[in-house]
């Protein structure tokens, strides 16, 4: 393999790979720009004919952090509201309210081309076209994960469902992806600081029988360039329905500094606009580290099983409103199209590169048990950069919290090596070759080998991006 073998050859140039190369020295007739260069790629997919509107890259990160004065007004409300331990109310519900109306301002009135939004300024991440999974070109959307059957409901039958998801960036947090992307070639990690105010929110659509599933009564619909199942790479524009919407928040206040909420799509809700069918599912503030006793299950999802002892989550009890859902493990907080042995925080805490874990315990190809010392490895409130967190693993680079950036800079690296071919100039005095190199030190393993929790094994030999399905068991 190429990737191999250039790593036998120019073993040492792994650690620079983070921008610490030199830039290369310009040379006549090879340096001479591309058409596009200093623009990213938009996307990745679209059918051969399509005459609808497609979807554009917002990439004109703001080359400056932002005026304090644009922090979110929901920054002055208390997360957790009322909630006091063993005793749920529904204060933090006016916060995940105020952030909603945060998300939706302007974005909803442009119908999420967020590059048009009236009122302020969205951007999404570059390289995530890459790859059998990457960016469709209608809405932007990538392929995440499998939808199993009984997954989103007991009468959810269909098997072979698919999560596809678009993720929107404020202007703090896209701030943080020009720092790490301000040279094109050389992506650097160093730059990965999320500034408090940053807001990331990611809409999660499932390709299912609507009818299959009571709470995706009057569906929001989207046409996306989608494969005909999860298994396969044939791609047709079918529509897709809203499940799910994710948030990311960066708030001091929180112990890690970051704040997880989702929100669920609701239809029987019947609400006029029908984006605010999105009901809060919860919000997650913590991890809470000392929750080691495993009583986790998968069962069909029937009630929403909402654990006391989860002390930094706090989940909807208005069970009229929320859809019966599985959480995260041991009801930390997690979505509909979440694993249920993972949590928001969980995966998130890993974010770095190179990769050296998973994203979750059971994905490793020797998993811990539950609960045990190695296991809640994942289950930490590790900090954010610049509350002083450091890497996931030691010898990578933390990406605070952002599995996109990792994703992203992984493709970038993936098509730099696939494209084949060195350049002369790239060979240094020392026969070092300076350029960004491959920087996945774990190695390649087949993931149907890690399949310990009955998960299927994934039918793409690089799917990076997957979240891990859930299985329920009815
Ligand atoms: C099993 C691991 C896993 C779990 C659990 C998980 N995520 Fe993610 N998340 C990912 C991956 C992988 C991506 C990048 C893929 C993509 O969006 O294209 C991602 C992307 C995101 C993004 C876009 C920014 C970023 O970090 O890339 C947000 C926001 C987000 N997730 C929020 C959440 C919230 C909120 C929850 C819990 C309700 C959650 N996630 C649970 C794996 C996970």
């Amino acid at each position: 393999m190429l990737r191999r073998s250039l790593m036998a050859r120019i073993a040492g140039c792994l650690a620079i790979a983070l921008a610490a190369c030199p830039a290369r020295a310009a040379e006549p007739g090879r340096d001479a720009e591309p058409a596009g260069k200093g623009r990213f790629p938009d996307f990745g997919f679209l059918p051969q004919g399509y005459a609808g509107r497609i979807f554009k890259l917002s990439q004109d990160y703001p080359a400056a952090p932002p005026d304090r004065a644009a922090i979110p007004r929901f920054f002055g409300l208390d997360f957790r509201g009322d909630w006091v331990e063993g005793y749920l109310r529904t204060g933090w519900k006016s916060y995940m309210q105020e952030l909603r109306r945060y998300c939706f301002e302007g974005n909803v009135e442009a119908d999420w081309r967020v590059e048009e939004n009236g009122v302020r300024r969205w951007y999404h991440m570059p390289w995530q076209h890459y790859g059998p999974i990457g960016r469709e070109g209608i809405r932007g959307m990538t392929k995440e994960a499998e939808v199993k059957k009984y997954q989103l409901a007991s009468t959810q039958t269909f098997s072979g469902g698919q999560t596809y998801a678009v993720a929107y960036y404020n202007e703090f947090a896209a701030y943080t992806i020009g720092k790490v992307w301000k040279d094109h070639e050389h992506p650097d990690l160093r730059g990965a600081e999320f500034p408090r105010g940053s807001v990331i929110c990611k809409l999660l659509f499932v390709d299912v029988p609507t009818e299959q599933v009571p709470s995706l009564v009057d569906p929001i619909l989207w046409q996306g360039y989608i494969c005909d199942n999860f298994a396969s790479n044939n791609r047709s524009v079918r529509p897709l329905a809203l499940i799910q919407m994710d948030v990311m928040v960066r708030d001091d206040r929180t112990p890690t500094g970051w704040l997880f909420g989702t929100y669920q799509y609701n239809g029987m809700m019947k609400r006029p606009n029908r984006w605010d069918n999105l009901v809060p599912v919860g919000v997650q503030w913590g991890n809470d580290e000392d929750n080691r006793r495993d009583h986790y299950h998968t069962r069909c999802p029937e009630r929403t099983e909402i654990v006391a002892t989860i002390r930094e989550s706090v989940i909807n009890e208005d069970r009229d409103e929320l859809p019966a859902t599985h959480l995260g493990w041991n009801g930390r907080l997690n979505g509909p199209v979440d694993n249920p042995r993972s949590s928001c925080m969980s995966c998130h805490a890993t974010a770095q590169y190179p990769i050296k874990s998973e994203m979750a315990p059971f994905f490793e190809r020797n998993p811990p048990s539950p609960g045990d010392e190695r296991w809640m490895r994942w289950f930490k409130n590790y900090k954010c950069t610049s509350k002083g967190g450091g890497p996931f693993d030691e010898g990578s680079h933390p990406a605070d919290f952002c599995i996109q950036l990792v994703q992203g800079i992984d493709n970038f690296h993936r098509w730099w090596d696939e494209r084949g071919g060195i350049f002369a100039s790239e060979y240094g005095a020392q026969g070092t070759l300076e350029r960004p190199q491959p920087t996945r030190d774990r190695p390649e393993t087949d993931r149907s080998e890690r399949n310990d929790l009955g998960l299927q094994p994934k039918p793409l030999s690089d799917a990076p991006r997957d979240r891990p399905a859930t299985k329920p068991r009815p």
